[in-house]
């Protein structure tokens, strides 16, 4: 049944907490980092010269625990890249790899206006995008709306009638009257894992990153999307549903034809590249053309839940055992925003408790006890301190944490961070490195996108050394050569992706191309 008051109430805070923004793709294209090889900054602050005996055995204990050498790297990347032959097969594996109904790159020439709305973890974002006449140039305006933390885990109604609010309230600011407005299409950014037999349906596999929604596993999300937007009269039509690394993917190379991967490192991570049809037997029983082109939702965090190759620490372990889904993204929960701080936490409050040396003795740490309490964003800053006294690293865990921490206890938590901000980056380049080899692919760009990629401190530098590694290139030259693949900021894949995706899916139906489409009445 559906609670109307907290429905009310949720539709008054769907207030966008951001102004409209216009911006074009030039604007966009300025914001992308090429980032080029730079050496990895290992333990930068003091040296560990007054660190007493018993925390520098804590130090060296946790590199052994958290370090991944290079044939480690290595043996991860062939069974990452077997796994993904696996998740293309009849049998499956633990990688989905789900065929996503997008089944070309754009050329640049895609025009038209189109809605987008990305369901994130922090906010939902909408986006009217219109894709002009010049080749890759868009503009965009866009809203944002807070996500309510306890909607990720409360009635999926009201989740969807709070999006359908949001929806609403961006097109009665932006056409005024909805009553006499024309459906318009809209690509939708769901970000979890689902099974697409159709690119405008998906079955949710399972939540991630926190969510936990009943009745909604298991089931087609897209009706129960339009359901909110039929009882609201939100002139919208579905036209795709798309994973934010899909977005990704498309959105890059729309500018960038070398373009041939999707990253996604935020709160949660995933991959997408580009198939071809001929070498999905899980798609064979469809007689599709072996050389068409089919996007490939990785949804690469499930990667090893069999627990056969990586080295889980006692702290990766808990994270598995406490969350909503436990068995679930091992990959993930050692990599991904959402995980970082807590595994940090967690090494913190273990070394206060079990451990010889009791860090931050005779302090009360009960907000350090708190699970979740630390987003990757407090390790960020740790990793930015400038000052070899670690002042600011002092600050933050007086200021956050009530504690006080020594300058050895300092030196700790540094090297903590930087070995767990090291992980997740070298682990990373893992997957990008399988799609790369199982593609063939000796050079090219791979787009990404996230907080983690796009603030986390030598996320990227360290992403890069662990890919030169892995794939045995020669020292460079020259410190300014470009990687023969790199790993770049991408275009927004959940706005001017998504819209991309949506122009692509009504031209090719336009076109004559039926396959993976549910409802072709909503692409007349
Ligand atoms: C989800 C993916 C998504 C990734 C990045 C993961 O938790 O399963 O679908 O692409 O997060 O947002």
């Amino acid at each position: 049944m559906r609670n109307h008051t907290r429905a009310r109430h949720l539709s008054q805070r769907a207030a966008p907490f951001t102004t409209t923004t216009k911006a074009t793709s030039q604007a966009e294209r300025a914001r992308r980092l090429r980032f080029t090889f730079q050496p990895v900054l290992t333990c930068l602050a003091g040296s560990f010269a007054d660190v007493p005996q018993d925390l520098l055995k804590e130090i060296q204990a946790l590199e052994r625990l958290f370090t991944i050498d290079t044939a480690k790297l290595k043996q991860i990347t062939d069974r990452f890249q077997a796994e993904l032959d696996k998740g293309l097969s009849v049998e499956g594996g633990s990688i989905p790899m789900n065929p996503t109904w997008v089944m070309s790159f754009p050329t640049g020439y895609e025009t038209g206006t189109y809605l987008a709305l990305d369901m994130g973890g922090t906010n939902l974002r909408v986006c009217q995008i219109t894709l002009t006449e010049q080749k890759s140039e868009f503009d965009i305006i866009q809203s944002k709306y807070r996500m309510p933390e306890e909607l990720k885990t409360g009635e999926a109604d009201e989740l969807w009638e709070y999006i359908a609010d949001c929806l609403m309230q961006f097109l009665e600011t932006h056409h005024g009257d909805t009553s006499k407005l024309e459906k318009l299409p809209l690509g939708f950014t769901f970000s979890y894992p689902a099974t697409q037999n159709y690119v405008d349906a998906g079955i949710l596999q399972r939540w991630t990153k926190g969510f936990d929604i009943a009745g909604v596993e298991g089931h087609n999300v897209v009706p129960m999307f339009e359901a909110a937007l039929a009882a609201r009269g939100v002139p919208i039509k579905l036209a795709a549903l798309i994973n934010d690394t899909t977005g990704t993917l498309i959105a890059s190379a729309y500018t960038d034809t070398k373009m041939k991967i999707g990253c996604i490192f935020g709160t949660g991570c995933n991959a997408a590249y580009m198939e071809d049809c001929g070498s999905i037997p899980k798609l064979a029983h469809l007689n599709l053309p072996p050389d068409t082109p089919m996007a490939i939702n990785c949804e690469w965090g499930a990667f090893d839940n069999e627990h056969q190759v990586l080295l889980r620490t006692p702290y990766d372990i808990t994270i598995d055992k406490d969350s909503p889904r436990p068995g679930q993204q091992a990959f993930e929960k050692m990599i991904a925003g959402l995980y970082l701080g807590e595994i940090f936490r967690l090494v913190m409050v273990d070394l206060h408790d079990n451990h010889e040396t009791h860090i931050f003795a005779n302090q009360d740490i009960s907000k350090l006890r708190k699970a979740y309490s630390l987003d990757s964003s407090f390790l960020s800053a740790i990793e930015e301190d400038p000052y070899e006294n670690l002042s600011e690293t002092f600050e933050l865990f007086q200021n956050k944490l009530d504690i006080t921490p020594s300058l050895p206890e300092l030196e700790l938590i540094r090297r903590t961070a930087e070995l767990i901000g090291t992980r997740a980056a070298r682990l990373s380049a893992c997957g990008v490195a399988a799609i790369s080899r199982k593609k063939g692919y000796n050079t090219c760009h791979v787009g990404a996108d996230g907080s983690v990629f796009n603030k986390y401190p030598n996320f990227k530098a360290r992403g890069a050394l662990a890919l030169r590694e892995i794939l045995d290139w020669p020292e460079k030259n020259d410190p300014k050569e470009d990687d023969p693949i790199e790993i770049l900021a991408a275009e927004d894949g959940s706005g001017v992706g998504a819209a991309l995706i949506a122009a692509l899916t009504l031209q090719r139906v336009k076109d004559g191309n039926m396959h993976g489409i549910l409802h072709p009445e909503n692409y007349q």
